[in-house]
């Protein structure tokens, strides 16, 4: 199995582009220590030829640009590897990327929660909007019936989905009162050698049904979004806290790194990194505290095979 980082950064980019923070200052003159990167999304293949995308990204265009041939197998004269989408909830940092993709000669299959597919046809109505270009075949992610899930599209992955306690986007009428639904995390499995990846961009905290999942999975790639949950607030950039918006953030008591050093095994990589956080410098003390418990930060372009 071939799993491609196509984006590593949260909402916003890195650097984003209305933000001088020390992070988005420092890449944006090239320092070194500070790579850019698109927003979150991994794309996802066992034969190398048919991928699965998790999240379309609102920078999905320079992804694919980024990635050459890898998902492009020209077997006609317009066609795309991309044979199947699967949301992980509606963000507008996961979903506005479908707009992107409407030039696609068939409908987009979409698999999604019925959640998700409502906060996409009312709050934010992508799926009705792309109704008049490409048209969507919406196929539901049931988590009361989710494990194992056969992706027809794409030749030798299962998925087993979880629910996630995290936050429907700030559009959604549900918004600060979360229903299962709103969040999902994946286990992607490959058919052929029985290879396991982890995947939960948006993870507020982890609960006791993901502990199972996640210690049977050879990779982790798992919310790497803030540092603090006071992040945001320190820097005078928002009023939020980490966990407000349904992230789990690095260090303290109950952060991810604590959370993580109970799971054995798995290779740990964050994702969905956002540009406030200083491991983002590649010199920092932060960055160095992460390579002590060895967990790895992803970037765009990044592969693991499995
Ligand atoms: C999030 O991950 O919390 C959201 O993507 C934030 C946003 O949309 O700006
Ligand atoms: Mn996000
Ligand atoms: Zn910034």
């Amino acid at each position: 199995m071939i799993i491609r980082v196509l984006g590593s950064a949260a909402g916003g980019g890195f650097p984003q582009w209305n933000c001088n923070c020390n992070n988005c200052s420092s890449v944006r003159a090239g320092k070194p220590g500070y790579t850019a990167r698109t927003q979150s999304s991994i794309a996802v293949s066992s034969n190398g030829q048919d991928w699965l995308l998790f999240n379309a990204s609102p920078d999905i265009l320079t992804q694919l640009k980024m990635a050459g041939s890898r998902l492009q197998p020209a077997e006609s004269v317009r066609d795309s590897g991309i044979k199947a989408i699967v949301l992980m909830d509606a963000q507008i940092d996961h979903t506005t990327g479908l707009f992107m993709l409407r030039e696609s000669s068939g409908p987009l299959t979409i698999h999604s929660t019925k959640e998700v597919r409502g906060d996409l046809s009312a709050g934010n109505p992508i799926f009705n909007v792309l109704d008049f270009y490409c048209k969507v075949n919406w196929v539901e992610i049931d988590l009361n019936n989710s494990s194992e899930t056969k992706i027809s599209e794409v030749e030798g992955i299962t998925l087993n989905f979880m629910s996630l306690k995290s936050e429907a986007p700030p559009f959604s009428p549900f918004r600060g009162k979360p229903r299962p639904g709103d969040n999902v995390g994946v286990q992607i499995v490959d058919e052929n050698s029985g290879k396991k990846v982890f995947y939960a961009p948006g993870l507020c905290s982890i609960e006791e049904h993901l502990i199972g999942p996640m210690k049977s999975s050879d990779l982790l790639l798992v919310d790497g979004t803030f540092w603090t949950d006071t992040e945001m607030i320190d820097n005078g950039l928002s009023k939020k806290l980490a966990r407000e918006m349904g992230h789990n953030p690095q260090s303290g008591p109950g952060g991810m790194i604590e959370n993580l050093s109970h799971i054995d095994g798995p290779r740990k990589v964050l994702i969905h990194i956002n540009n406030s956080n200083p491991i983002l410098n590649e010199m920092s003390e932060e960055r160095k505290i992460l390579e002590k418990n060895d967990i790895e930060v992803s970037y765009d372009g990044m592969e693991v095979l499995l």
